[in-house]
This record gives C-alpha cells, structure tokens and sequence, in this order.
C-alpha cells in the first residue's frame, strides 16, 4: 500500500511477533524497509521466523525472547534493539493470551493469566518504552496496540480478554494525550475475525470451527486477510499518519455493527418482500 522505502531507517519492535498476526504485520513492515525486532517467550519459534523472514525479504530481524509480563526483560529488549539498530522507532503491542470459557469454570489463576499477559503486558511495554523515549529526548515515536471490537462491546466467554482489551483501549487513550507532548502517537486498530492458529485454537477448538462460520457474521461475508491489517500497521507507524492520534481504527469487514444495529436483522428478508411491506407501513395513517 505504501511506497518502496517508506519505513527506511525506523525500528519497529513487534510483541508477539514469531507468529499469526504479529508475523504478518513484521512482514508487511520489513517489505517497506523497517528494522524489525520481534519477541515473545519462545526464543525458538522467533529465531526460526527472523531467519525465514530475512530469506523471503531481506532486512534484519532481530529476535529476543521476552515475557512481556516481566518488567526487566522488557527493558533488556530495549538494550538489545537498541545495540542492534541504534534506537527504536515504535511498539506494537501485539502479544496476547485468550481462550473461550464460561467465566465461572476459571479459577482466579485463569482470569489473571489474560490480564497479566494482554493489559499488564500492554502496560509494561507501553512504559518501559515511553519511558526511555521520554528520557532520551527521542520524539517522532508510535505506540499501537491490537484490540479487538469487544474492547467496548464486551463479550460473553472471553471475559478476561474483553477486561484487558478494554483497559489497553483505555491506555491507548489516555496517553495519547498526555504523551503528545513528547512527540509520542498513540493508536489502536481492533480487528475482527482473522483465521490464525493461535487464536483459532482457543477460541473454535474441533468441531466449533465448523458449527460457527464466523464469515457469516460479517456483511462483506468474509473472513480478513492478514495483509489488509497488515497494510493498517504500516500505514500507523509511518510518517503518513502523523496526525492520528488516540484513534481505534476497526478492520472487520462491518462484523460488530451488523451485530449493534436493532434492525440489521431485516438483511434477511427477501427482496420480493419489501412490495408489501412497504404497502402495509402506507397503510397506516392516522392511527
Ligand atoms: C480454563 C484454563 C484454560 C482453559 C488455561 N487455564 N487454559 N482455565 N479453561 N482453556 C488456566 C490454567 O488451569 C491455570 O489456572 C491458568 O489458566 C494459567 O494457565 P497456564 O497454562 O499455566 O498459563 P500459561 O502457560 O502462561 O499460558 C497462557 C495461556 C495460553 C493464555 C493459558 O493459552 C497461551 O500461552 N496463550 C498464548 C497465545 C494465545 O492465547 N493466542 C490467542 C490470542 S487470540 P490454575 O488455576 O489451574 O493454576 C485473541 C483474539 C481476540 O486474543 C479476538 C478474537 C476475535
Ligand atoms: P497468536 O498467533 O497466538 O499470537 C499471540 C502471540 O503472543 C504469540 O506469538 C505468543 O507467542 C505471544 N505471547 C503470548 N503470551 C506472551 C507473553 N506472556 N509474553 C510475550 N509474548 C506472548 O494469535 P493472533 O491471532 O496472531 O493474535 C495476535 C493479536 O491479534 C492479539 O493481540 C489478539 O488479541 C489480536 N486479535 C486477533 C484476532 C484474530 O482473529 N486472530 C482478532 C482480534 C484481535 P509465545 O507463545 O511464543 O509467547
């Protein structure tokens, strides 16, 4: 979507980033000339994905593992990014931790376990980098965080999920104004469905995959690619978007409206059926 070049010379750490989305967007952003470093807990599965990545894109990728619930290694990826290629540019906070249950089976363990991982972890690595951006002097930086729609819907049987996106929605909010000031832009993008293993897994186990299309849901009546929010990503942390700030942008094919609107239903009816309709509303003077 965007020019050849268009991310030379910016660093772009990934949270998450050996896999599913987190992969994708790294891809989309090595295309356009981005440092990439990309981190998770599983130094295996990035080192095999910065190798696979700079084969099919060239670039440099720098894997480092990282638990974002861990303060300091979050502020050692920094270090290494840092010794790498220079300085960072921006955080995409893309990690996160899910699965479907009723929320009177999790144990208290269960619900701090998505908490810890998708809102602390936000959090952890939204300050550790905000931090040294603002200590150094550093500005012209981005923060963008992967939500999801029922950050403000809410949602039944992930409700973890939906208590931690909503809090980083919140973040994401909250410092985009007070952090502007420092020349640090805050953004969000909520996705709707996009088939990945890691979510898919948890959230349409065996046969749920098959009971529930979630493609039926949405009024362009499929699922997303991953390049499309892959192009979003690149378009946010790059200069073109320098005057977004504070903004969710939704890329769901029209998924949580179709689900809001009280009459959305009637895209069910026939077409043959609204003649009559329209006769018997018309009908109706005076009462
Ligand atoms: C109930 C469960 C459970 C389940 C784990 N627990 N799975 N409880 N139902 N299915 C409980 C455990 O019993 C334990 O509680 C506690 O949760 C912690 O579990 P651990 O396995 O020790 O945690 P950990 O090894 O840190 O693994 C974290 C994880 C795991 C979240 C449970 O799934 C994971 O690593 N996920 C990372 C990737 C991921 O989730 N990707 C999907 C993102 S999709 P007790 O009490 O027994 O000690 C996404 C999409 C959003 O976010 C929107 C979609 C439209
Ligand atoms: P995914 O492949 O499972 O990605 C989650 C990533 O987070 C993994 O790479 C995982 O790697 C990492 N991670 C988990 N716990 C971590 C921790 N404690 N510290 C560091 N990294 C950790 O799933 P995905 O679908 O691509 O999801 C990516 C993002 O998109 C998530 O924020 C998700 O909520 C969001 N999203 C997805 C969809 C969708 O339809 N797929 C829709 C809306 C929003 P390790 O296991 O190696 O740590």
């Amino acid at each position: 979507m965007l020019r050849e070049g268009a991310l030379n010379n910016k660093t772009i750490v990934i949270t998450g980033g050996g896999t599913g989305l987190g992969r994708s967007m790294g891809e989309a952003l090595l295309q356009l000339g981005a440092n990439l470093v990309i981190t998770s807990r599983k130094l295996e599965v990035l080192k095999k994905t910065a190798a696979e990545m700079e084969a099919a894109f060239g670039g440099q990728v720098l894997p480092v593992a990282c638990d974002v619930r861990h303060y300091h290694e979050v502020e050692a990826v920094i270090e290494a990014a840092e010794a790498k290629f220079g300085q960072v540019d921006g955080l995409v906070n893309n990690a996160a931790g899910n699965f479907i249950s009723p929320t009177e089976r999790l144990s208290h363990r269960a619900f701090n376990v998505i908490i810890d991982i998708v809102l602390k972890g936000s959090v952890n690595c939204t300050l550790a980098f905000g931090k040294h951006w603002i200590d150094k002097g550093q500005r012209n930086k981005t923060v963008t965080n992967i939500v999801t729609t029922y950050a403000w819907t809410g949602s039944a049987y992930v409700v973890p999920s939906a208590c931690a996106k909503a809090g980083v929605l919140a973040m994401t909010r909250s410092l985009a104004v007070e952090w502007a000031k420092y020349g640090i832009r805050q953004n969000a993008i909520a996705p709707g469905p996009f088939p990945t293993k890691g979510a898919w897994d948890r959230l349409l186990p065996g046969e749920l995959k098959k009971k529930f299309d979630l493609a039926k849901k949405v009024p362009l009546n499929r699922m997303g690619e991953n390049h499309e929010l892959a192009d979003l990503l690149s378009y946010l942390v790059s200069d073109y978007s320098g005057y977004l700030n504070g903004e969710v942008i939704t890329i769901d094919g029209g998924e949580w409206l179709k689900g809001a609107g009280q009459f959305n239903m009637l895209e069910m009816l026939p077409t043959e059926m609204w003649d009559a309709i329209e006769q018997m509303v018309r009908s109706v003077k005076g009462s």
